[in-house]
């Protein structure tokens, strides 16, 4: 049986672990540590997949800024990183976790979320190329990897600026 669920204490390792077979090394590992001791962090979604008892995939959404000369600088999400074990990939439970997050961060009433990552896997969550709908980001990105969805109606009418990491994001890369 599948079970999706916040992270609790003591899953710590289990969602390094995760993560390291998922990217292969260390990055996201430090970035995950990095951002839940932070401000960034939001409990309620960092999930984690388990399957009979054990975690196989986990998926962080966190605070990120979102900045225009005309407005106050607003908070958004990011959803970065998420991974499951290589063993287990292709089942649909990353699919499960991005779903469940995006529902989770609805009711908490988030706006938007931003994601860099594979252009083929998020469109089907409703994620669009983020600078056709008014964002930019100061980093070297390619189009189709910026994406961005909203999660309330009218999210993305009226919206764009320049979106900016937090500080945690720079243990690390982004994908
Ligand atoms: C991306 C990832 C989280 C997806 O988890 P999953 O449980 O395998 O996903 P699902 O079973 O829900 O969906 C599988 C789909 O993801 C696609 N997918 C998996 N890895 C992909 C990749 N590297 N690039 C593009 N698409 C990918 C599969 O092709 C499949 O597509 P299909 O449904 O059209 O056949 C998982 O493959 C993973 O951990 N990859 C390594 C880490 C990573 O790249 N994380 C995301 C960073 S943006």
């Amino acid at each position: 049986m599948l079970e999706l669920r916040p992270e609790r204490p003591g899953d710590e390792e289990a969602i390094a672990e995760v993560n390291r077979r998922a990217f292969g090394g260390e990055e996201e590992v430090g970035i995950i540590a990095a951002i839940r001791g932070s401000e960034y962090f939001i409990p309620e979604l960092s999930l984690v997949a388990e399957l009979d008892g054990r975690i196989i995939g986990h998926i962080m959404f966190s605070i990120i800024t979102l900045v225009r000369l005309d407005r106050p600088a607003e908070k958004i999400l990011s959803l970065a990183p998420m991974a499951v074990d290589p063993e287990v990939q292709n089942r649909g439970t990353g699919s499960a976790l991005v779903q469940a997050g995006m529902e989770k961060a609805r009711e908490l009433g988030h706006t938007v979320v931003i994601v860099i990552g594979h252009p083929e896997y998020y469109p089907r969550f409703g994620f669009k190329q983020a600078r056709m709908l008014g964002f930019d980001i100061e980093m070297e990105v390619p189009d189709e990897a910026f994406m961005a969805a909203g999660l309330q109606p009218d999210a993305l009418q009226d919206v764009g600026g320049m979106v900016q990491f937090s500080p945690p994001f720079d243990t690390g890369t982004l994908d």
